[in-house]
């Protein structure tokens, strides 16, 4: 344990108020760096989409843990992932946050060259240097699944399970393992990708992602369509339970106008519902009828995070052209409105008066079971 003081709070009573992480969790440059190496660098985390890189050779670098990842499709199409620096002095392989390379990755330093599948394949005057093993001075390999079109890499030497740690939490909030295939989000195409950088630290935004109490003051549009959210209870505080579109809803678009065709697996049980789903520690997935909106979350400083969202549609929808803003409008806005508040949060985090952390009430009394996830992966 380093010289930071983890602090787990009691748990209180149902029905009471119960409280939240001390103020500094969310402003300690300490905190944050136990958390990038007990969380981030050992949990599953979601990167890409696997689309990003349809061709052999393309790449895309994201930032894990601390570490720069390097994502790239090799000539046999698969998709691998490495730390993105070089094995001879240390420089970083690819600068760009996306790109392509033609059969190689080379050093830009002294042109050591790397296979896609990671191997050291050419140095200059290699093969009088006895001493260096192509073998073992390969790119060091980085643990990648991919599932739901997304990909997911672990920077762990031994990951946890991905079946219980991401598969088993997202049915475990639909209620069985197969409800989640109804959307076929894999084969889903990315309509549109907006990229958010908020001032605010990453677990405000998951905790104020959980919660609803919030909804009848800050999101008009999406009260509007989900009426239930006034009410104060999230989508995802009951398994299996989707909040339903209000009766003159039609879709769910910025003015409740029709959106596109239901997505073909989803029946009339999950029609005319929205479902969220919190994936620790970075993914929220976000299921309706016509379209699905995914977030991703890099957190980058105490005091920063970027989120990158893609809203994801049906094929021929994308491939058709239609306008997909009106869709994309009402979670943009919801987005918005979400890291806003998340923003006018985090200046008071250091603040005397949030020195013991605030209160959950008791809508919100499962954010309790993220902050003591996060206070138990920290502690060891
Ligand atoms: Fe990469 Fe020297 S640091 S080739
Ligand atoms: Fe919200």
């Amino acid at each position: 344990m380093s010289s930071v003081e983890v602090q787990t709070p009691q748990q209180e009573p149902a029905g009471s108020l119960i409280p939240t992480l001390p103020g500094a969790h969310y402003t300690d440059p300490a905190v944050f760096e136990l958390e990038q190496k007990r969380i981030f660098q050992r949990e599953w985390i979601a990167v890409a989409r696997g689309a990003d890189l349809p061709e052999p050779g393309g790449f895309r670098t994201v930032d894990v843990g601390g570490e720069s990842v390097l994502v790239v499709r090799g000539r046999d199409r698969a998709l691998r992932a490495f730390l993105n620096v070089c094995r001879h002095r240390g420089a970083r392989l690819c600068v760009e946050e996306t790109g392509s390379v033609r059969r190689s990755l080379q050093c830009p330093y002294h042109a050591w060259t790397y296979g896609l599948d990671g191997a050291l394949i050419a140095a200059p005057n290699l093969n009088s240097m006895h001493d260096v093993d192509r073998g073992e001075r390969g790119l060091i390999a980085v643990a990648l699944r991919e599932w739901l079109g997304t990909v997911w890499v672990c920077l762990a030497d031994e990951p946890p399970s991905f079946a219980e740690t991401v598969q088993a939490v997202v049915a475990g909030r639909l209620g069985d393992d197969e409800t989640i295939d109804r959307w076929a989000v894999g084969d889903l195409v990315v309509g549109r990708r907006i990229t958010y950088e908020v001032k605010a630290n990453w677990k405000l935004i998951v905790e104020n992602f959980m919660e609803c109490y919030h909804c009848a003051t800050i999101h008009p549009e999406l009260t509007e369509v989900l009426p239930e959210f006034a009410d104060g209870y999230a989508a995802q505080y009951y398994v299996g339970h989707g909040a339903e579109f209000g009766e003159d809803v039609a879709g769910f678009t910025i003015d409740g106008q029709a959106g596109f065709e239901k997505l073909g697996g989803v029946d009339d049980n999950h029609d005319r519902r929205y479902y969220a789903i919190t994936v620790n520690p970075q993914v929220f997935i976000n299921l309706v009828p016509d379209h699905v909106v995914f977030h991703r979350m890099f957190p980058m400083a105490v005091d920063r995070t970027i989120v990158e969202c893609d809203w994801l549609y049906a094929k021929d929808v994308v491939d058709s052209g239609v306008d997909v803003s009106k869709s994309v409008e009402l979670f943009h806005r919801v987005n918005q409105q979400d890291f806003d508040a998340c923003e006018r949060c985090q200046p008071a985090m250091s603040s005397k008066a949030y020195a013991a952390g605030g209160v959950l009430v008791p809508s919100e009394h499962h954010i309790g079971e993220f902050r003591d996830w996060v206070a138990a992966a920290i502690a060891n």
